[in-house]
């Protein structure tokens, strides 16, 4: 099994350019099936989360091919089986918008709940009932969802939790539904932005995306489209942390810095250096004492839930008592336990996460816990002193692209090995 072994302390130093958004492309990528057409989706990360969509779409009977390492060519002029309940399918949480694509197109889908990362309890009932809105059938069949429907038509939707996923994936019905559809208390996240726009260069008439109010007038068919899909704000947000964590200076580059917001914000507010260009963030050491902060998770344009444990990196080696609040998710503090390994000081009080700030952290090996989780791990390894070796790597793959090669072009001494 393959491991990270980090030798830590090396101040970061360079330029890092940011790959494409997971979270865009797991909902651009199912997007596309729903023209009787071809689309070119570029810019994809080249991750394990779209190997494994690619692997789900061709075992569908969609043609895909990548043209390079991220851009794949999607042709579903030849898809008609809407039922996905093979075992691809149910490694990835995102896997839930094949859903909506199938419902949109074909008034039918069957497929399997999805895996992906577990933290606490992650229900697609707002998914499920906004279809039933829009005038499906909605039934469960052990792990795995049916939906179907003799016509979809516009509906107005309120949801009473904002949800990225649940977001996304009624656009994506009401797209192809008889009349409007509203979606009220809408996700404003970019990928939710980046979905609406892919599928309005392939016909759709949504408007509003990125605001409250989502407005979907439904047309007919689609077509196909060549889109570029956005950089990601999470391993742009990673790599800011790891410059901070290390004391270096780093340009991280190929992102929209309005995205980065609220992040940038903390770093400023805890004593790191931020200068912003256009399509570019530096992050350095300005001098300061790194100070203690408090952290809410919220969602866009909040502080963002994936970016929690990476900031319980820096906050562990901030000067005084930093909370966490985390207001997203209900069990996403599994990885505090691994941190504390590494010498941090964290107790855990239901959704808050209490630091006390410690001089340094010291290499031992641990665990990734879940994607995000095993990002924070590189980044303790990456300030603490001596060595530390990160098993369960799998999750970091499933969605940073050559996470090694990035890091170790910025000066980290990084390997994979098999162990
Ligand atoms: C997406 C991201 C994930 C991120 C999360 C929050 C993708 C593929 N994943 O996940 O990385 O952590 O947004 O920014 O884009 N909820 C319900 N019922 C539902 C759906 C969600 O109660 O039907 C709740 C969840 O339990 C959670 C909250 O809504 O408390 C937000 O979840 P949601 O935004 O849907 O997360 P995902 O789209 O699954």
């Amino acid at each position: 099994m393959d491991k990270l072994v980090i030798k830590g302390q090396n101040k970061l130093k360079g330029e890092v350019i940011i790959s494409g958004a997971k979270n865009a492309a797991v909902a651009i990528i199912p997007a596309a099936i729903m023209a009787d057409d071809v689309c070119i989706v570029e810019n994809l990360p080249n991750i394990e989360d779209v190997k494994c969509l690619y692997a789900t779409l061709d075992k569908m009977g969609v043609k895909c091919e990548f043209l390079d390492n991220h851009t794949m060519k999607i042709d579903s002029r030849n898809l008609d089986n809407v039922s996905v309940t093979f075992d691809e399918v149910r490694k990835m949480r995102a896997s839930y918008y094949l859903l909506g694509a199938l419902l949109a197109r074909f008034k039918k889908a069957e497929v399997a709940m999805p895996g992906g990362c577990n933290f606490g309890s992650r229900p697609i009932d707002l998914h499920l009932s906004g279809f039933a809105a829009l005038g499906a059938e909605v039934e469960m069949q052990g792990e795995v969802v049916k939906v179907s429907a003799e016509k979809l038509t516009g509906a107005s939707i309120y949801m009473d939790t904002v949800s990225v996923g649940a977001t996304i994936n009624i656009m994506l019905a009401a797209t192809m539904a008889e009349g409007t559809t509203t979606i009220e208390n809408a996700a404003k996240e970019p990928h939710v932005v980046d979905a609406a726009n892919f599928l309005n260069m392939m016909g759709a008439k949504i408007k509003g995306a990125g605001t409250d109010v989502i407005r979907i007038v439904g047309v007919e068919k689609l077509h196909g489209a060549q889109y570029t899909i956005i950089p990601d704000q999470i391993e742009a947000g990673t790599y800011m942390i790891a410059a901070a964590v290390t004391g270096g200076d780093v340009w991280v580059k190929n992102i929209i810095p309005k995205h980065m917001d609220s992040l940038s914000a903390k770093l400023i507010e805890i004593g790191v250096g931020i200068e912003e260009s256009d399509d570019a963030i530096r992050v350095f050491d300005c001098g300061k004492e790194l100070k203690a902060t408090n952290v809410r998770t919220m969602a866009y344009p909040g502080f963002p839930t994936d970016m929690q444990p990476q900031m319980a990196v820096l906050l562990s080696i901030c000067n005084g008592k930093s909370i966490i609040t985390e207001n997203v998710w209900d069990n996403r503090y599994q990885y505090t336990d691994e941190l504390k390994n590494l010498g941090a000081k964290i107790n855990v009080e239901g959704r808050m996460a209490i630091i006390d700030g410690v001089d340094s952290l010291k290499g031992t090996s641990v665990d990734a816990t879940d994607l995000r989780a095993g990002a924070a791990m590189i980044l303790a390894g990456l300030c603490a002193r001596g060595e530390t070796i990160i098993g369960e790597i799998k999750y970091i793959d499933r969605g940073y692209e050559d996470v090694e090669k990035k890091f170790a072009l910025l000066g980290a001494d990084i390997k994979r090995v098999s162990m």
